[in-house]
């Protein structure tokens, strides 16, 4: 592996890392004030910061094995460097002077899969400078920022569930968060319960326009229903004068938001993969997210004995799913589920354990 020694011929400052995510119930409500319960994953991105001997930023990708430099003036780019150059604008704007840099960038977070591995360059990045220029930054801050840079610099119209994730959560528990007040929790897994992790291998192609296309759709239905976000509606019946397909969005938004907040009482884990089964049925039906190579796997997975429950996590049309197991059987369960998607034609992998 090529190290920032070698790259830039010093060794760096400081490094900072930060976890993708996976989330566990919860989605398409972030950006409608609702409430999300992701937790971290084991892979990291890892970034290493240091002074640029010249007036350039420059940037590494050890994935990519690609560099680029540029002027702290120049345009941001539109690749792996937008994140970053994102970040440091973003810190600029709240006038903090970010001297030119090298950056140095690993990631194990799979790229690609809905596991927020933009999340977690831009909370490392942020990290790293707020180590590097000693920065007044708290968690909750450094969130907020990787949410504005992924908006302005990556045309994103995110809501803030990955980057608080990536920020504030850990492997161990579930973050459960209220997206409004930003409220939150730490919480632990359901009692004997881990989580497998699975990529479908459907590029997320739609990803972005049907996003930003269901973003609409709900604020459109809000505003319908004279509320400021769905999360302010909570009784199914209020939304039949909706017309389709504004009413079934909001019934997706309104019954997963119920399902977090059950979820959120501790329940147990039988109790816990029917709300992640409901879930995938209401993005499938409902929010129309899903796409056949998730519905297949999730198939799979809902069937496999030691399943408590199983769903497509993240954005959804394509990427990954998350399913929760019986302890102790998640690389057992998950080697068998995968060669049994692979019999439908799909490729896939296992990516967490
Ligand atoms: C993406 C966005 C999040 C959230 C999820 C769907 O990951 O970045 O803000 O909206 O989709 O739950």
């Amino acid at each position: 592996m090529t190290t920032f020694q070698q790259i830039f011929n010093t060794e760096p400052q400081v490094q900072a890392s930060a976890p993708g995510r996976v989330n566990l119930l919860g989605e398409h409500t972030d950006y409608n004030d609702g409430f999300v319960l992701p937790t971290a994953i084991p892979q990291q991105t890892t970034v290493y910061l240091g002074l640029s001997p010249d007036e350039q930023h420059h940037i590494y990708s050890q994935e990519l094995d690609k560099q680029i430099s540029l002027l702290p003036t120049d345009d941001a780019p539109e690749d792996f460097a937008s994140y970053i150059v994102g970040c440091i604008r973003v810190l600029e704007q709240q006038g903090t002077a970010v001297p030119p840099l090298n950056i140095y960038v690993t990631s194990a977070v799979p790229m690609g899969s809905g596991l927020s591995s933009s999340a977690a360059l831009e909370v490392a990045v942020l990290r790293g400078l707020r180590s590097l220029l000693s920065l007044d930054l708290d968690d909750v801050r450094i969130a907020q920022l990787g949410q504005q840079a992924e908006r302005q610099y990556a045309g994103v119209q995110c809501g803030i569930m990955d980057q608080m994730a990536s920020s504030l959560a850990d492997a161990e528990h579930l973050l459960f968060l209220d997206t409004r007040t930003l409220e939150r929790a730490l919480l632990p897994l359901p009692e004997g319960a881990e989580i497998v992790v699975m990529d479908s291998g459907i590029p997320r192609t739609l990803a972005g326009s049907g996003y930003n296309q269901r973003r609409a759709e709900c604020e459109e239905a809000a505003q319908e229903l004279g509320v400021k976000a769905l999360r302010d509606v909570t009784d199914l019946d209020a939304i039949a004068p909706l017309a389709e397909p504004l009413q079934q969005r909001a019934r997706h938004v309104i019954t997963e938001n119920g399902r977090v907040l059950q979820a959120k009482q501790g329940v147990s884990a039988q109790k816990f993969g029917e709300l992640m089964n409901a879930s995938h049925a209401s993005l499938r039906d409902d929010y129309e997210v899903s796409v056949e190579g998730l519905d297949q796997l999730v198939d799979i997975l809902q069937a496999s004995p030691g399943v408590f429950g199983a769903r497509l996590t993240g954005a959804g049309f394509g990427g990954a799913c998350v399913a929760l197991v019986k302890a102790g059987e998640g690389v057992a369960i998950a080697k068998s589920a995968l060669e049994r998607y692979r019999q439908t034609g799909h490729q896939g992998s296992v990516l967490v354990p």
